[in-house]
């Protein structure tokens, strides 16, 4: 219960953790404020409730801006997003305000590589035969449904992977492609990254790899047969995947997103699959998502696989990034260590 006189720091939840709810009620030394529906936050009870909290839990739907941190006053002293993506949280800020920030790395990495071979997988064959089944309506026929091959074999030589960004769940998505007879990947880093030809080399060994190479953004649309979007979101990869980059791609080629919606235009992508630039798409995120109609351009494309965000959306991960972020919210409370603190 929280009031006027409680001296125990307020902390502010924006969202119901589920089973991991224990973890923070089980507390006696914390005031929880917890948003008590099963939705998003409000934005109005979010800046009401805040006021002279010590620490918040936010989603990725939560803008932590100026607007946020001055409701909240000067005890302010971490912020705690259960999510890897932290492109709404205004990091300067919170440099300059002196506010920590928690994430939750590494813990979803593996289900994230997950989803993305699911969709290479997927978007390489047909959409429309995904549904027909259920519908009633399945046939078969010699050529019906085809598409272009994952798996290498002695007919289908290796495909190039390719990778926009190459970070913790880049390299996981390869790890699992290994096996299905990849032999060249190609990536583009971040323009701020050094190459790191000493990792990339270990790499190489590790899978027997035949080419692992840092490219251009040129290069990677060009030669890429299977792309991965794989970098983080925000204003520096925004569009990245524009109707410049799909027309290089190669017609037979796949487009993979896990990664932000924002990193790819959907008008263009829409128009590359009606017009055949690529063969197909995958998409776990896309922009303006979950508000995604009936009457959006890529719903309406037959080569384009679309799911709900749902890369970290198993059980276990979901739980350990709950988990993770109470730590980062306990530890910035109380002035002590976060397990994965920006
Ligand atoms: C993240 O963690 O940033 C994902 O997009 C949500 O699971």
């Amino acid at each position: 219960a929280s009031h006027l006189s409680d001296s125990r720091p307020k902390v502010v939840i924006c969202r119901n953790l589920g089973p991991a709810m224990p973890l923070l009620t089980e507390r006696k030394d914390i005031n929880i404020v917890l948003w008590p529906e099963d939705r998003g936050c409000e934005r109005a009870w979010l800046l009401e409730n805040i006021k002279g909290a010590t620490g918040v839990l936010v989603l990725l739907p939560d803008r932590v801006n100026e607007e946020l941190v001055d409701a909240a006053g000067p005890n302010l002293r971490v912020v705690s997003t259960m999510s890897v993506g932290y492109e709404h949280i205004d990091l300067p800020l919170m440099a300059k305000r002196k506010i920590r920030v928690g994430y939750t790395p590494d813990v979803l990495t593996e289900a994230v590589a997950d989803v993305s071979v699911m969709l290479a997988l997927m978007a390489g064959r047909n959409d429309r035969s995904f549904n027909i089944v259920k519908n009633g309506e399945a046939s078969w026929s010699p050529f019906m449904f085809c598409g272009p091959q994952l798996s290498a074999t002695n007919t289908s030589p290796s495909r190039t992977i390719g990778f926009l960004g190459f970070g913790r769940i880049a390299q996981a998505t390869l790890a699992r492609l290994v096996p299905f007879g990849i032999t060249h990947c190609i990536y583009t880093g971040s323009p701020n990254s050094r190459p790191d030809t000493a990792r990339d080399a270990a790499l190489q060994a590790k899978y027997n790899l035949k080419a692992l190479e840092r490219v251009d953004v040129d290069r990677l649309a060009q030669e890429s047969d299977v792309l991965f979007v794989l970098t983080p979101g925000g204003k520096e990869t925004y569009h990245l995947v524009d109707a410049t980059f799909l027309r290089k791609m190669k017609p037979m080629s796949v487009l993979v997103n896990t990664a932000r919606g924002s990193v790819v235009d959907s008008d263009a992508l829409a128009t590359a699959l009606r017009e055949k630039w690529i063969w197909g798409a995958g998409l776990d995120v896309v922009e303006g998502e979950p508000m995604i109609t009936s009457d959006h351009p890529l719903v309406k494309e037959p080569q384009c696989v679309m799911v709900p965000h749902i890369g970290s959306a198993t059980f276990q991960t979901r739980l350990d990034m709950a988990t993770r972020a109470i730590d980062n919210l306990i530890g910035g409370v109380f002035g002590g260590e976060m397990p994965s603190e920006l």
